[in-house]
């Protein structure tokens, strides 16, 4: 369950504090999907940042099945990040000199947990997104499309009970976005998850569903999606 209550974020300016997120409420259950649209500059990032605890909020709580990440220290919140958030960016943030498999299984290096099933499920992974065949490729290697299929199943490895994607598509043509949109709404289903996803492309959005629209700092949810 994500619990967000009230949020706010206003970032300093030599004028005073500039207001981005003025009161946000959101409410997920296990499985739920949720899509962020609104123009440029409307604080989708911002957003989305808090909610995968990269960026303190000014006010407000936010809680994933249960735990306030704002609240420990910041080991604790880079545990929690790495243990129950999965991030896919739109700028596929993969490491050149590692192969895709070796990209997939970086979160489990970060906490000490590369071992065979851990291999095993980055395998699993790319199988599972079209690129066994690649696995020992370099992404200089790869289409645009492929990597980002490498960045979506890196996020997925520790099974993230949120799953957050920040225009992940705003790169590729509609065939590429379209698998990535599939691939995104599958994966997270296949391990419960929920799953977030800002985008400005209305075909993204109607596949994620919840749709949702940042109008000055609030969220105002588009009925029937
Ligand atoms: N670290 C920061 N410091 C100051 N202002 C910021 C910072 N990050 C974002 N902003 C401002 O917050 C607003 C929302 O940014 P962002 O969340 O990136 O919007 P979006 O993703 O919707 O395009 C913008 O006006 C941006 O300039
Ligand atoms: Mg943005």
């Amino acid at each position: 369950m994500l619990e967000v209550d009230q949020v706010t974020k206003a970032y300093p300016s030599p004028t005073g504090p500039v207001s981005v997120l003025r009161s946000i409420d959101l409410r997920l259950a296990p499985g739920g999907r949720a899509t962020v649209m609104g123009p440029s500059g409307s604080g989708k990032s911002t957003l989305l940042a808090i909610l995968g605890a990269l960026d303190e909020p000014t006010s407000g709580r936010v809680r994933l099945d249960g735990i306030d990440p704002f609240a420990g220290t910041p080991a604790e919140r880079a545990a929690f990040r790495n243990q129950r958030i999965g991030f896919v960016f739109q700028e596929h943030h993969l490491l050149d000199g590692c192969t895709a498999l070796d990209n997939v299984v970086l979160p489990a290096l970060a906490s000490g947990r590369v071992s065979a099933a851990i291999e095993a499920r980055g395998r699993a992974l790319l199988d599972r997104v079209g690129l066994s065949a690649r696995a020992g490729h370099f992404p200089g290697e790869l289409s645009g499309g492929e990597r980002q299929r490498v960045a979506v199943a890196r996020a997925l490895l520790l099974e993230p009970r949120l799953l957050l994607a920040d225009e992940p598509t705003g790169q590729l043509d509609a065939h590429a976005a379209g698998a990535i949109a599939d691939l995104l709404v599958d994966l997270a289903a296949e391990v419960n998850g929920m799953l977030v996803v800002v985008t400005h492309a209305d075909a993204i959005a109607a596949r994620v569903g919840g749709i949702r629209r940042l109008v000055e700092g609030r969220l105002v949810e588009e009925r029937g999606t």
